[in-house]
């Protein structure tokens, strides 16, 4: 999605402004822009394309002179990819500069009025609408202007605002969109997330929505649109630099991969007390809790693939209902939920619009919804009703592995809880449960230490045109992450099939090659499984296995077989699904694609 950064200090601007921008890179754009004050005007540079055409137009950030300025990166949504329609959006005086992240639903409106006023404009955006309107109302205060200016707007913004009048500021403001205040010694910072400015500072005021931050050299005042100044904690990032670096890896997808161990083993850790599992993050009573009849997950891709997985889990372990919706499509279907509902959203971002939404349809209709999101003070955990953190640090890359991982980790953390207060998990069934669940971390630095065998496979099936992953009962649910995961990263065509449902119709697309990765884990099903495997081997297809080291048989079946250590049938997704992040990976790596930056795709969907 779009990012946007600001920086007012005694330093030149604009090339603090290009290295912000290039820690934002992987939110997804498609054009990108910075404009400073100078002192006496706005000089600006914008382009489509990447970066580095900003960075060649303005030699490095040396072409545009000035000591406070803003920038942005792009993400369309109004108006196609063009130099034009690119940020920082100027007014027709070019007395204000406006950068921003969102969607102003009532833009065209506004732009109706303004036009009907002879007001001309350049784009077919959204936030030019924005400059304009602060053009037509300012009559000498611009915090005056931009509240009143904000009263006229419906939708999502995260903006920062420059005047041509005052080289001493940065107007920012938060509705929906993430943004923060990075707080610097005699210098300050906006930016759309906190990788933005981590080299630079690593204390942050992390906007509200409504909150209007009033930016200058030596000081940041946070007031609402009351001109009511706000108190606010300076949080401190404890975030390593590293941590939002690629660490030596060539890319952040396999950083990530790797770091799969630890990530999991933070988000379990501090939950788990003498062998019991703690979550004073709901603030459900056991009461509460008895009362719901079902529960309902709402989410989108892979945090969706998570849902269903969570499905299997939470109703073998639980024996309450469990629906598991797009997010997308929950709004629109007149969902059956009520304060008898309890509904867990799952979002990495913590700000993916169809998610954010459908959660606050859950919301008006009287239920209780708990989230699980990756991004501490996100729109989605501060607007849930109680939010269970995966402490996965920043995750960069646009396919999600680890994040995935430790929300998974997440959803066993709830079972076991919720399976305790409902009495529906014996002590015995816990023991094991907790056990199982704090030797993941090591058991997937099993499999991980094997990567190099997958890494073989891939060199064998790079070329595939078609690949189709099966599996019955939980394997089916890892199916969905296993077939996104090498779509989104290798461009190759790939579907998820319940094994049991290829007979009524789709194994006609099964031909001589035909690339079949059959996930063999749960254990009271490997008959099954086995016999879907021949099914399409009769039919010509090359099957890749996935099973557990105790059924080494399956290597007799398939022509190849990746095995993975054994534990108990709920966990096994989380061990089931590294070889096939890693098999995307290698896929993905041995086309040449963008594997951090797949085309097409950006790390947060914040528009529906
Ligand atoms: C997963 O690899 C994709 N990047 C995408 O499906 C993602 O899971 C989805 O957009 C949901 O994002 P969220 O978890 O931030 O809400």
């Amino acid at each position: 999605m779009c990012g946007i950064v600001g920086y007012i200090g005694y330093e030149q601007a604009a090339p603090l402004l290009l290295n912000s921008l290039e820690k934002l890179e992987y939110r997804g754009y498609d054009s990108a822009g910075i404009c400073l004050n100078d002192g006496s005007r706005l000089v600006y540079e914008k382009a489509k394309g990447k970066l580095q055409v900003l960075k060649n137009l303005t030699d490095n950030g040396k072409t545009l002179s000035g000591t406070v300025g803003i920038g942005h990166t792009r993400w369309a949504t109004h108006g196609e990819p063009s130099d034009v329609n690119a940020h920082p959006h100027l007014s027709e005086s070019e007395r204000f500069a406006v950068v921003h992240n969102g969607i102003i639903e009532n833009y065209i409106q506004l732009k109706e009025h303004l036009a009907a006023k002879g007001v001309e404009f350049l784009s077919k955006t959204d936030t030019e609408v924005i400059a304009q309107l602060i053009e037509h109302y300012y009559k000498g205060n611009l915090i005056d202007t931009v509240i009143k200016v904000l009263s006229k707007l419906e939708g999502s913004y995260a903006l920062g605002v420059i005047s041509k009048d005052n080289p001493d500021e940065i107007i920012a403001v938060r509705k929906e969109s993430p943004l923060i205040i990075g707080l610097g010694e005699n210098e300050n910072f906006i930016a759309s997330d906190v990788t933005a400015i981590l080299a630079k500072t690593r204390k942050i005021y992390r906007l509200e929505n409504n909150e209007i931050a009033i930016i200058k050299r030596d000081n940041v005042t946070i007031i609402d649109t009351d001109k009511e100044e706000i108190q606010k904690e300076i949080e401190t990032v404890n975030w390593d630099i590293s941590a939002a670096e690629k660490g030596g890896y060539e890319h952040f997808m396999f950083k990530e991969i790797m770091e799969q161990p630890k990530a999991i083993r933070d988000t379990i850790a501090p939950r788990i007390k003498d062998g019991r599992v703690v979550l004073d993050e709901i603030k459900l009573t056991d009461e509460q809790l008895r009362k719901f009849t079902k529960i309902n997950i709402l989410a989108c891709g892979s945090a969706y693939h998570v849902g269903v997985v969570a499905k299997y889990v939470f109703e073998k372990m639980l024996r309450k209902p469990v629906e598991v919706d797009l997010a997308s499509e929950f709004r629109y279907r007149e969902p059956i939920v009520d304060e008898k509902t309890l509904t867990i959203v799952i979002s990495q971002s913590g700000e993916t619009a169809d998610t954010k939404e459908a959660m606050k349809e859950a919301q008006r209709r009287g239920s209780h919804v708990i989230s699980v999101v990756n991004v501490v003070g996100s729109a989605i955990a501060v607007e849930s009703d109680d939010v269970i953190y995966t402490w996965a640090g920043p995750e960069i890359a646009v396919a999600t592995t680890k994040a995935y991982s430790t929300q998974l980790a997440v959803i066993y953390l709830m079972a076991i809880y919720f399976g305790d207060k409902l009495g529906t998990v014996s002590e015995d069934e816990y023991r094991i449960y907790i056990k199982e669940l704090e030797q993941l971390p090591d058991k997937i630095n099993q499999i991980l230490a094997d990567k190099e065998n997958i890494q073989y496979l891939a060199s064998k099936n790079f070329n595939c045109k078609d690949v189709f992953f099966i599996g019955r009962n939980i394997d089916y649910a890892l199916s969905l992450e296993g077939s996104l995961k090498l779509k989104e990263i290798s461009y190759i065509h790939s579907e998820a099939y319940a094994a049991g449902e290829l007979k009524h119709g789709t194994i006609s697309l099964i031909e001589q090659g035909t690339l079949v990765i059959a996930l063999a884990t749960h254990e009271a099903l490997i008959g099954k499984i086995v016999s879907n495997i021949e099914e399409v081997q009769a039919r010509g297809a090359n099957v890749i296995g996935v099973a557990c080291s105790n059924h080494p048989e399956i290597a007799n079946i398939a022509q190849s077989t990746i095995f993975i250590p054994e534990t108990c049938d709920m966990l096994l997704p989380s061990l089931a699904v590294i070889p096939l992040q890693l098999f995307a990976y290698y896929v993905a790596s041995l086309k040449g694609c963008d594997i951090d930056k797949p085309r097409n795709l950006a790390k947060s969907v914040t528009v529906e």
